[in-house]
């Protein structure tokens, strides 16, 4: 018998230590949760995706009275990218979230199961890490691949 154990490093940097790029989508991220639809949670989620192509593309979650039929802002702004820019890459991914009270959330959330497994398909793709930035506000947490978010992920049937 043998234990494997998988360890996910996660940095904890302030708004400060980010470099240039990751507070530009952090910022864009912050931005989107004012775009957010919302009405069933009050939950307002941002989420901004660097391409390789360094274009920045957003999303929101977006909500619907058949509850299932909403979307999280991260499948929000990771299909739009893959609509819009198919040949793109992935290199990281911001998600901010604003509570019920309307003010940013103190720690960071992190993206539900479907959206890392649709996440961890893009990351694959993109043949490299992406970066997950996850800003809360009063921490943000810096995780190096949507893989470590997702550790056995089923991404192929080959
Ligand atoms: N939500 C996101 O958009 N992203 C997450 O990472 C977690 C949850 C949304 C889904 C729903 O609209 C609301 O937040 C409450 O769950």
């Amino acid at each position: 018998m043998k234990e494997l154990k998988i360890v996910t490093p996660i940095l904890s940097v302030s708004y400060d230590e980010l470099s240039d790029s990751d507070r530009r989508l952090v910022d864009a991220a912050r931005k989107m949760t004012y775009k957010s639809y919302s009405p069933y949670s009050r939950f307002s989620v941002g989420a901004a995706i660097l391409l390789d192509n360094d274009v920045v593309v957003t999303g929101s979650n977006q909500e619907n009275v058949a509850y299932p039929s909403g979307i999280c802002a991260e499948r929000s702004a990771a299909f739009y990218a893959g609509a819009n820019y198919p040949e793109a890459h992935f290199m990281a991914i911001a998600i901010a979230a604003r509570g019920t009270d309307g003010e940013e959330i103190t720690d960071p959330i992190s993206p539900c199961g479907a959206c890392r497994q649709a996440l961890a398909e893009y990351e694959q793709l993109a043949g490299h890490d992406v970066k997950v930035i996850l800003a809360g506000h009063d921490s943000i947490y810096i995780v190096p691949s949507v893989k470590s978010l997702m550790p056995l992920a089923f991404i192929d049937f080959a």
